[in-house]
């Protein structure tokens, strides 16, 4: 008998579809099967260990072994392990996490909504947006814009706001009243001539043009990652939301920052809102909120949106929205012990102390042949590689020279993900100085081993 025929690889690829991943290589390839973790490394199940260069899902903000989490699980799991929020009703452990959310809101919130993961936080601010404006009385002003590259979830209506062409492609997406507006990446899209603010004013000038054209009543909401992440780190350019805010206001279309990444220190500051001086009406949240130890994301509002849902409820005899998990009392004990620990280990401070040596570390890779693009902020960064340094120009998608420098850096025990030819780097906020420069050794093997790589084989 095959000794592999009931391997756990096998049984993954009889029984398992896996997300962002090409199912016809991975039924000849099989898994990567990871067995534990501890800092900021996991092991696969041969034993070998890996710097969790991107946090996992840049959530994993606390690694892979804090017994703090563990112990808040399993305390809150014998004493409530489930209820709801239907009703008025509520577990005791999810109010103190809502008081203490807004509490630390970066702007001026009132109230927090629970969900599962960041797709159902912005599924459930467009929900709200359309409920606040049918509550105002401008059922007409409904649309909403995000922008090319922002990365706001996968279900149908987070998907339609993400601005990536594969989470459209043949899902029948984006739906109606969604648009994209300019992705602010100067690097990319900046003309020869322009400088850093004069791109800034340019996107804004985009924004505010696409808003006159299809009518500023019609135009409800403005979504916006603080930096964006999965679109490939992308850092606003100097002036941007500076540029952005006064145009919304000018239209009264409602501003949800996006904070599903940038939240709880990774830019150094506690929120990138307060990184960018940013006044959004809501603020979704996940990820970093339990350092991703069990699901939960958190909405929350301002009160003017709020006070448009208790006005609408009250007409409509309730607020005909909930969810079987939401504010789930494990989740919430978990991410109430995670902001504890942020407070309590001076987090921020510390992204704050180790900041310059990660972006430095990267920095110096800006020489090699291969880099076209080293940006960052706090413990966020991406490099983007580059066929032509001078000019800018990209290897053609198809060569996934981006995934061929993940993969060799896998191999040398460092996880970064590849987004196109952008190597993104979003470390546990633990991580240390010795760490960092492990982790960029390491990145600096992978990519002199990829500039070898497209030397020989030449692609164009
Ligand atoms: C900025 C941002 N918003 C929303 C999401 C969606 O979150 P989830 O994968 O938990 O649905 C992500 C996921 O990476 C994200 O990066």
């Amino acid at each position: 008998m095959n000794p592999l025929a009931n391997s756990a690889a096998t049984r993954d690829i009889a029984y398992h579809v896996h997300g962002y991943t090409n199912l016809k290589v991975h039924q000849e390839n099989g898994p990567m099967i990871l067995e534990s973790g501890s800092g900021i490394r996991v092991v696969d199940d041969g034993g070998k260990s890996y710097i969790e260069g991107m946090s996992g899902l840049w959530c994993s903000s606390l690694g892979f072994s804090e017994e703090r989490l563990v112990e808040a699980a399993i305390t809150e799991m014998r004493r409530l392990p489930y209820y709801h929020g239907f009703g008025g009703k509520t577990p005791s452990v999810t109010i103190d996490l809502s008081e203490k959310l807004i509490n630390m809101a970066p702007a001026a919130m009132s109230k927090v909504l629970y969900a599962n993961s960041g797709s159902e936080a912005t599924d459930l601010a467009v929900k709200l947006i359309w409920y606040y404006h049918n509550a105002i009385g401008k059922p007409e002003k409904k649309k909403i814009i995000s922008r090319i590259k922002g990365y706001h979830g996968v279900t149908v209506c987070s998907a339609s706001l993400t601005g990536l062409p594969h989470l459209h492609n043949d899902f029948d997406l984006p739906i109606d009243r969604i648009m994209h507006t300019s992705c602010p990446h100067y690097y990319r899209f900046g003309h020869n001539d322009e400088t850093e603010e004069e791109f800034a004013s340019r996107c804004a000038d985009e924004l505010e043009q696409m808003i006159n054209d299809e009518g500023p009543d019609t135009i409800a909401a403005f979504f916006a990652e603080p930096v964006m992440g999965a679109g490939g780190v992308i850092v606003p350019p100097k002036t941007y939301f500076e540029k952005i805010q006064p145009i919304l206001k000018k239209h009264d279309i409602l501003f949800v920052a996006d904070e599903v990444i940038c939240g709880f220190g990774r830019t150094g500051k506690m929120w990138g809102c307060q990184t960018y001086d940013l006044d959004p009406d809501m603020i979704s949240t996940a990820k970093a909120l339990s350092a991703s130890y069990l699901p939960i994301s958190a909405l929350m509002i301002n009160d003017k949106v709020y006070q448009a849902l208790v006005s609408q409820s009250e007409k409509l005899g309730l607020f005909g929205h909930g969810g079987t998990y939401a504010g789930h009392p494990v989740s919430a004990a978990v991410a109430l012990e995670t902001l504890n620990i942020y407070e309590e280990r001076n987090i921020v401070g510390h992204v704050q102390s180790i900041s310059e040596g990660f972006l430095s570390s990267l920095a110096d890779f800006s020489d090699h042949p291969l880099v076209g693009e080293v940006r960052g902020v706090g413990l966020v960064a991406g490099v983007e590689l580059v066929k032509n340094k001078d000019d800018k120009t990209p290897y053609a998608a198809k060569f996934m020279v981006g995934g061929y420098c993940a993969a060799r850096a896998q191999e040398h025990g460092l996880i970064v993900r590849a987004m196109g030819d952008s190597i993104g780097f979003c470390p546990p906020l633990i991580i240390s100085p010795e760490e960092i420069n492990e982790m960029a050794a390491i990145f600096g093997k992978a990519l002199d081993e990829t500039l070898s790589w497209v030397k020989e084989t030449n692609p164009e």
